[in-house]
């Protein structure tokens, strides 16, 4: 019997809602499997834990986290503590020092999933967002000169290594090559001289090692345009971490809505634990209310299975995710339906059963 130890840092507002059904759904599937189990730490890390201790996880949360298979993370950040401190000391620490460095996000539109676009049916928006996720915009590097003066100035660097850079763009052409898929690259070079001049270089060098696949370079503006106005071009997307956080909200809303968007934070040579997470925030707008949609966690959970190498699990959750999608019952307020959390996740657990 495999045992995976399993993380879970439910977080903040919202992400205690939708992480306590995904970790049911994880239960069943190792139960009925039979193969596999899982072992669940749970840590009180996030906003509540800052405002007792000071701290948004103990000093040594990294060292504890590194002997855990995996990692299961809700939603980081609430009213109270500056979401710079909540995000940076949390879930950017986890994704930086675990070498997360590629966050795999989907904009898959599932039958029966509400679109908002005119004319466009599942099978047409069917992309996999790989984003940069170690460094680039959200290197953290800068400097805050002449505080409170009139003369401050404030710089933000972007830091794009050459390592950093090409390890994703290979990565995102591995996966094109291998799903027999297009490949698009979203950047700015037009406008970002350095940065986006080298990510366009570092792309074209590394496609002649892949001739078989058939690549795309877009600038983030279009491609912003075209996802809205033409989604069927996209099939693999690979594009810098703070691009690849906007686009992907932007794919959420035209692919069912923030509470069906999944992501997967992987270290792919598995020296370090991946996080599985929903795209989603904290929502303190609806917090407490018990109608947070459970199923973006629940992909999410799904992606863990399949970096677990338990796929025909995660195709399954996928098509259970579907089937209650279609039925239009039991489904949440931001799905047009009036079920609470947990009786979405129980409907979706007699799908899967
Ligand atoms: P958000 O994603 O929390 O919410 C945006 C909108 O989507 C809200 O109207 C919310 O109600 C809705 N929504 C989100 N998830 C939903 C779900 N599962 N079911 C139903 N509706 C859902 O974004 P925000 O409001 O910009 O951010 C809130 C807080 O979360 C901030 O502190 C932000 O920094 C943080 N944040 C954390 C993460 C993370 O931990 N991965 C991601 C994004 C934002
Ligand atoms: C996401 C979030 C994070 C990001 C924030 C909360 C730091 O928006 O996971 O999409 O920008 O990566
Ligand atoms: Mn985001």
């Amino acid at each position: 019997m495999e045992k995976y130890k399993v993380a879970v840092i439910p977080g903040d507002g919202i992400g205690p809602e939708v992480l306590k059904e995904s970790v049911k759904v994880l239960e069943h599937a190792a139960m009925a499997d039979g193969r596999f189990e899982f072992i669940f730490t749970w840590f009180p890390w996030g906003c509540e834990y800052y405002l007792k201790t000071g701290e948004m996880m103990p000093s040594d949360g990294i060292r504890i986290l590194s002997a855990f298979d995996a990692i299961l993370l809700g939603a980081v950040g609430y009213p109270g503590v500056p979401d710079h401190v909540s995000l940076r000391d949390l879930l950017l620490r986890i994704r930086h020092d675990f070498d997360e460095y590629i966050n795999l996000r989907p904009v898959k539109l599932l039958q029966g999933a509400p679109c908002p676009l005119e004319g466009i049916h599942p099978g047409d928006i069917d992309m996999l967002f790989i984003r940069e996720n170690s460094e680039g915009e959200y290197s953290g590097q800068g400097a805050w000169l002449y505080k409170d003066t009139p003369q401050e100035v404030v710089i933000q660097d972007s830091v794009f290594s050459r390592k950093g850079t090409e390890r994703v763009i290979r990565y995102a052409y591995e996966v094109a090559k291998k799903e027999k898929k297009t490949l698009t690259s979203i950047s700015k070079g037009n406008a970002l001289n350095y940065s986006m001049v080298f990510w366009d270089q570092i792309f074209a060098e590394v496609g002649k090692d892949y001739p078989e696949v058939e690549t795309h370079s877009l600038l983030v503006d279009a491609a912003a345009m075209f996802m809205v106005k033409d989604p069927k071009r996209f099939q693999i997307v690979v594009t810098s971490n703070l691009f690849g956080d906007i686009l992907t909200d932007l794919g959420a809303a035209i692919a069912g809505g923030m509470g069906l968007a999944a992501g997967a934070n992987l270290n792919p040579e598995r020296r370090f634990p991946s996080m599985f997470e929903p795209i989603h925030g904290s929502a303190p707008d609806i917090a407490g209310r018990k109608t947070a949609n459970p199923l973006a966690a629940i992909w999410s959970a799904a992606q863990m299975l399949d970096f677990l190498g338990h796929e025909e699990w995660g195709t399954k959750i996928i098509q259970a995710i579907e089937n209650l999608l279609v039925s239009k019952e039991n489904l949440t307020p931001d799905q047009g339906g009036t079920a609470t959390t947990e009786e979405c996740t129980a409907a979706l657990l007699n799908y899967l059963k």
